[in-house]
C-alpha cells in the first residue's frame, strides 16, 4: 500500500478529445501540487487512467491496463504505483471498479476531477475514495489557469448531452447539456494563446448546442462565441467538434462564410443512412434532412471538408438499410469519417432491443463501409493536390528535417524544411494518400 505522497504522475487518456482536454487539466492540477509529469507510466508514482465508456472494447481496456500495471510492478520487484481511475468508466462503474480492482485507490468521475489532488493525498495516507457526483458547476472554476500548451489546443465549451440517442452512454456518464459561460471561455482562450496556441478546437459532446450571453448580455450561440474568439490576436484558427445536425443553426452555417478564422471543416455525424434506423436511434433527423443541412453549408463554403461518424449493425439493421448507409456516403462525400460496430451498452435502450446483428455480419458491413469511406478520403485529398495552402506545424516527422502539420481542411501534411513547431507555413500539396498528403515547403506564412 502506498504511504508516501506521489512525486511523479502519468495521465493516460483514452477515447475522445474531451478526455484529452480533461487529461491535460488533471496534469495541470497535479503539477500545481508540486508533482512532476513522467513520460512513461512505468516510472510514475501515480498513474491516472482517464477512461472511455462509449463502447465495450474501450471499457475492457481499463481492466486490462490495471492488471498490467500491477503485474509490471510485481515483475520489477517494486511497489505498484497509486492507481486512479478517472473519466466515463469511473462515472458509470465506480462501485464495480472498487470491488473488482482492489489496487485502484481513487475513482473520480468527469465532473469531479478538480478533487483529484485531495483524493490522491487521502489515498497516499492509506485511504480509498470514489467521487462520482455530477454537480453542474465547480469543476472549471477550481482548475488552475492554463499555461504552456501546444500549437493546437483544446477548449471544452460544453459538456453533456440531452439528445439520448438510444445506443449512447454519454447522457448518463457526462450528464445534462451544460454550456460554460462566455467570459470564462474568452479568458481561457486568451490564456491558451498566451501559452502558445495558434489554433483552438472548441469541444463539446454537442458543441453546436453551446449557448451563452456575450459581454453585452446578448444571447449568442457557437457562432457568436467563435466570432469573439476570432478577435484574439495571435489566434489564427478555430475549429469545433462534435456537432449534432439538429443544432446546426443558420448563424453557425453563415459563420463558415463570415468568420475567416473558422476553418473549413465540419464533423457532423449521421450514424446511419436509413430513416428507420435513424428513428430507432432517436436521432431526430432523416437522411434527407441531414443532406439538406450539408447543402446549406456547402452553399456558403463549397470547399468544406466533411467528417462524420457511423454505426454499423444497429439492432435490426437489414442489408437494405445498410445499403442506405452506403448511399449516404456517396451522397454526402466525406473527407474523413469514423465508423464503429454497434456495441450494446448496459442501461441504454438499444442494448435491450430485439434482433441484434451477428458479429460476422457487422464485421463484413464495417469492411464495406470502410472501403467506401477510404475511397472518398482519397478522392477528397486528391482534389487538394496542386493547391497551395497554409499548414500549421504540429509535430516533427519520423525522418530528420521532416515535419507534420495540418491543412485548413484538417488533412495531415508532411514536408521537409527549416521550420519550427507552431509555425504557419505555405506548402504546395504534391501527392495524396487516403490519410495524408505530402507537400513542398514554399515559405513561412505571415502570422
Ligand atoms: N456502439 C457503437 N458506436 C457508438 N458510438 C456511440 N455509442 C456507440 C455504441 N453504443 C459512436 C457514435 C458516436 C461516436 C462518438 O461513437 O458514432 O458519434
Ligand atoms: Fe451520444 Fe447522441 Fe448525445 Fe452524441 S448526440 S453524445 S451520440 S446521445
Amino acid at each position: 500500500m502506498t504511504t508516501s505522497t506521489p512525486r511523479t504522475f502519468h495521465v493516460k487518456s483514452f477515447g475522445c478529445q474531451m478526455n484529452v482536454y480533461d487529461g491535460e487539466r488533471m496534469a495541470e492540477l497535479l503539477t500545481a501540487e508540486g508533482m512532476t509529469a513522467a513520460d512513461e507510466r512505468e516510472t510514475a508514482d501515480l498513474v491516472v487512467l482517464n477512461t472511455c465508456h462509449i463502447r465495450e472494447k474501450a471499457t475492457e481496456k481499463v481492466y486490462s491496463d490495471i492488471g498490467r500495471i500491477v503485474k509490471d510492478a510485481r515483475r520489477e520487484g517494486g511497489s505498484a504505483p497509486l492507481i486512479a481511475v478517472a473519466g466515463c468508466v469511473a462515472q458509470a462503474e465506480g462501485e464495480e471498479i472498487m470491488t473488482r480492482a482492489p489496487s485502484v485507490r481513487v475513482v473520480v468521475g468527469p465532473q469531479a476531477y478538480h478533487r483529484l489532488p485531495a483524493m490522491v493525498a487521502e489515498a497516499a495516507a492509506g485511504g480509498r475514495s470514489a467521487e462520482t457526483d455530477m454537480p453542474a458547476e465547480a469543476k472549471f472554476a477550481a482548475l488552475p489557469k492554463r499555461r504552456k500548451v501546444g500549437a493546437s489546443a483544446f477548449l471544452t465549451v460544453q459538456e453533456g448531452c440531452d439528445k439520448f440517442c438510444t445506443y449512447c452512454v454519454v447522457p448518463y456518464t457526462r450528464g445534462a447539456e451544460l454550456s460554460r459561460p462566455f467570459a470564462d471561455l474568452v479568458d481561457e482562450a486568451e490564456a491558451l494563446v498566451e501559452g502558445g496556441a495558434r489554433e483552438i478546437t472548441l469541444l463539446g459532446q454537442n458543441v453546436n448546442a453551446w449557448s451563452g450571453e456575450d459581454a453585452r448580455g446578448r444571447p449568442v450561440g457557437l457562432a457568436g462565441l467563435a466570432e469573439a474568439l476570432g478577435q484574439i490576436e495571435g489566434l489564427t484558427r478555430i475549429r469545433y467538434t462534435t456537432s449534432h445536425p439538429m443544432d446546426m443553426d443558420d448563424a453557425l452555417i453563415e459563420a463558415h462564410a463570415l468568420n475567416p478564422k473558422l476553418m473549413p471543416f465540419l464533423h457532423l455525424p449521421v450514424q446511419s443512412g436509413s430513416d428507420r434506423v435513424l428513428k430507432a436511434m432517436n436521432r431526430s433527423h432523416t437522411a434527407e434532412g441531414y443532406l439538406r443541412i450539408l447543402e446549406r453549408v456547402r452553399a456558403v463554403r463549397p470547399d468544406i471538408a466533411l467528417s462524420g461518424d457511423f454505426i454499423v449493425g444497429f439492432p435490426g439493421e437489414t442489408e437494405a438499410e445498410f445499403a442506405e448507409t452506403l448511399q449516404m456516403v456517396e451522397a454526402a462525400r466525406y473527407a474523413q469519417a469514423f465508423s464503429f460496430k454497434f456495441s450494446a451498452r448496459p442501461g441504454t435502450p438499444a442494448a435491450t432491443m430485439d434482433d441484434h446483428i451477428a458479429p460476422e455480419v457487422m464485421d463484413e458491413r464495417l469492411q464495406r463501409l470502410l472501403a467506401a469511406l477510404q475511397r472518398h478520403s482519397l478522392a477528397f485529398n486528391k482534389t487538394s493536390v496542386g493547391k497551395r495552402c497554409t499548414v500549421l506545424v504540429e509535430r516533427m516527422g519520423r525522418h530528420a528535417g521532416q515535419w507534420l502539420g495540418k491543412s485548413p481542411w484538417l488533412q495531415s501534411v508532411h514536408f521537409t524544411g527549416d521550420v519550427a513547431l507552431g509555425d504557419l507555413v505555405e506548402v504546395d500539396l504534391i501527392e495524396a494518400g487516403p490519410n495524408s498528403l505530402s507537400g513542398r515547403l514554399v515559405a513561412r506564412a505571415a502570422a
